[in-house]
């Protein structure tokens, strides 16, 4: 886990600037709770083996994304608000919740349906509440 981390880091000085890095981490996240979607809404069928291979992008993401935010790094391209900078351990703790709300998916997927759909329904609102906060709306 800790070398696929530091992988997505060094990507991340292959002339990417900060804000590509965390835009492209996000959007790897958004793909992999995509995947999950479809099986909490029924479209796909629940497989746990896809589920704990989403989540394993969930939190990789989660792991370097607290170092993608330093003090300064708000940009014209950025949707970030200044409000990031102002509560960064909110924030942290935020992804912090994200990675473990992620984690119970895998265990949940195990349960079956019911219980996949309420976990999903709990990460979900990470998600919502962080960017209520700390994202532009679009
Ligand atoms: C801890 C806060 C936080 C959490 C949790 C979080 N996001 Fe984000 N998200 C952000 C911020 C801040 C940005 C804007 C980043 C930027 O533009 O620099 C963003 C950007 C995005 C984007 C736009 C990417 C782009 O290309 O600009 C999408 C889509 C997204 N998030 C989806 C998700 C999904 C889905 C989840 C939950 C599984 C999630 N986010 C969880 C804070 C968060």
């Amino acid at each position: 886990m800790a070398a696929l981390a530091l992988t997505l880091v060094s990507t991340g000085t292959r002339g990417e600037t900060l804000v590509e890095a965390r835009q492209r981490l996000m959007v790897a996240v958004v793909k992999a709770t995509k995947v999950m979607r479809e099986m909490a809404q029924g479209k796909a069928k629940l497989d746990p083996d896809l589920v704990k291979d989403s989540v394993r992008t969930v939190s990789e993401a989660t792991a370097v994304l607290p170092n993608l935010f330093p003090e300064g790094s708000q940009a014209e391209t950025s949707a970030a608000l200044p409000a990031l900078w102002q509560n960064k351990e909110d924030f942290d703790a935020r992804l912090d919740e994200m990675n473990r709300s992620a984690i119970l998916l895998v265990f949940a997927a195990r349960q079956g349906d019911g219980a996949f759909r309420y976990a999903f329904d709990q990460y979900q609102q990470v998600c919502q509440g962080c960017h209520a906060k700390y994202r532009k709306p679009e």
